[in-house]
This record gives structure tokens, C-alpha cells and sequence, in this order.
């Protein structure tokens, strides 16, 4: 059996990731291979109830060290409890933002210096680390035009101004300057057809790669 390994897709929200995550699965089941689709934060019973602290609306107050934690705590119980049994039975886990959102989000938009968010982050990985991110880049702007559209509310992080937002956005373009090896940038103004297309190619040299 093939060892499993990770797929994270990130980038601003409504940049269209839940989107490509049901292309890709459909892709990779028609292909015969076993996925588990994950989200952060959440992905677990004890995740979930986490994120929904973290992204409450009805709770602005949140200290940014204590967001951070939050982030962290579910981590930890991700890789524990999920991923990593997941991708020892030769799963390829999908998952819905992970630890570079922690970067973007609470290091380059909020300011926590990097040596805390690495501190905390390197104590919930563990010495793990997904195999790639895949980053889907779209002006925040027109990210939450798209989440409009959607219908939906806005939660905590999605409300915040539209400085923070690019703030994030740029956060994400740095971390793939610096970690190539570990970042793909698609553009995510194209169509979804193309954007999908793009990201199997991605999928598809893993693949080789791992075969
Ligand atoms: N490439 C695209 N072009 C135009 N609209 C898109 C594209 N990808 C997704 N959308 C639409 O934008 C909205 C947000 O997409 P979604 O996949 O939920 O984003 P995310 O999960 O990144 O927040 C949805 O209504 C979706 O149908
Ligand atoms: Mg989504």
C-alpha cells in the first residue's frame, strides 16, 4: 500500500476552495484512490466546537494570543486524531486551510511576532507537515463579492476590514516566495474549470511523483 499524504488547499475566503476540494475529490475517487476531506479549523468532534469559538461573530473580544491558542488546540487534536491514522491507512487527506492560514492570518494581518506563531505551531504539528499547499489567489475583494453571492453571513475573520484581508492575501504570497518547495499559487480569478484544471496538474505530478 501507498503511504497517504496531505493536500492542503488555502488562500482568502471565497477564493473558491471548497469548490475545487469537490472537483478534486471527485477526480481522485474516479481514480480509485481513498481521500478524506478535512477542514480547519474543525475536522474533529473537538475541532469543530473550537472553530465555532473562533469564528462567533457575536465575539470581537477575542484576544489575538488567544485566537492563536484556539487555532493551535485544534490543530493538535487534527493531526492526532484524524490525519495522521488517516494517511497510515494510505489515505490522501484533503484539507480545507491549515497551518499557513495560521501564518497569514495571525502573523502577517495581525501582527503576532513569528517567533510566537512558530512556537506555537511547531508544538502542534509535532514534526508534521502536509505535503503541499496549494494557495488559491484571489483579490479579497472579490473573494467577498463571491461569499455575497453565496448568501451566507460572515463569520469573525471574514468580517474583518479589507486591509486585514490583504494583509493575509500578501501573507500567503510570502510564505510561497520563501517555501517554494512547499507552495503552489494558482490563479484563482479563472474560471472554476480552469482553476480545477490546474490544481490536478498539481495533484497529478504528486502522484507520479509517489507512484
Ligand atoms: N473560479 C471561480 N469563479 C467564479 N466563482 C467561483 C469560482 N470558484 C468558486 N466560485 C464561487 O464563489 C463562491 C465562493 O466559493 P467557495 O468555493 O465557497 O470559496 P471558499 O471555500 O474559498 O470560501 C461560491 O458561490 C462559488 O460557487
Ligand atoms: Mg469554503
Amino acid at each position: 500500500m501507498n503511504k497517504g499524504f496531505m493536500v492542503v488547499f488555502d488562500g482568502s475566503n471565497g477564493a473558491g476552495k471548497t469548490t475545487v476540494i469537490k472537483g478534486v475529490e471527485q477526480y481522485l475517487l474516479s481514480k480509485g484512490f481513498d481521500v478524506l476531506l478535512t477542514r480547519e479549523p474543525g475536522g474533529t468532534p473537538i475541532g469543530e466546537k473550537i472553530r465555532d469559538v473562533i469564528l462567533d461573530p457575536t465575539t470581537p473580544e477575542m484576544s489575538f494570543m488567544t485566537e492563536l491558542m484556539l487555532f493551535g488546540a485544534g490543530r493538535a487534536q487534527h493531526i492526532q486524531e484524524k490525519i495522521v491514522p488517516a494517511l497510515a491507512q494510505g489515505k490522501i487527506v484533503i484539507c480545507d486551510r491549515f497551518d499557513a492560514a495560521t501564518f497569514s492570518f495571525q502573523h502577517y494581518a495581525r501582527g503576532i511576532d513569528l517567533d510566537t506563531i512558530i512556537k506555537i505551531n511547531d508544538l502542534a504539528l509535532a514534526g508534521f507537515s502536509p505535503e503541499i499547499n496549494i494557495i488559491l489567489d484571489l483579490d479579497p475583494n472579490e473573494g467577498l463579492k463571491r461569499v455575497h453571492s453565496r448568501g451566507e453571513g460572515l463569520d469573525r475573520l471574514e468580517d474583518e476590514k479589507a486591509e486585514f484581508l490583504i494583509k493575509a492575501r500578501n501573507g500567503y504570497l510570502k510564505q510561497a516566495q520563501q517555501s517554494p518547495e512547499k507552495f503552489e499559487v494558482i490563479d484563482a480569478a479563472q474560471s472554476k474549470q480552469a482553476v480545477l484544471a490546474d490544481v490536478i496538474n498539481i495533484i497529478d505530478t504528486l502522484l507520479v511523483k509517489r507512484s
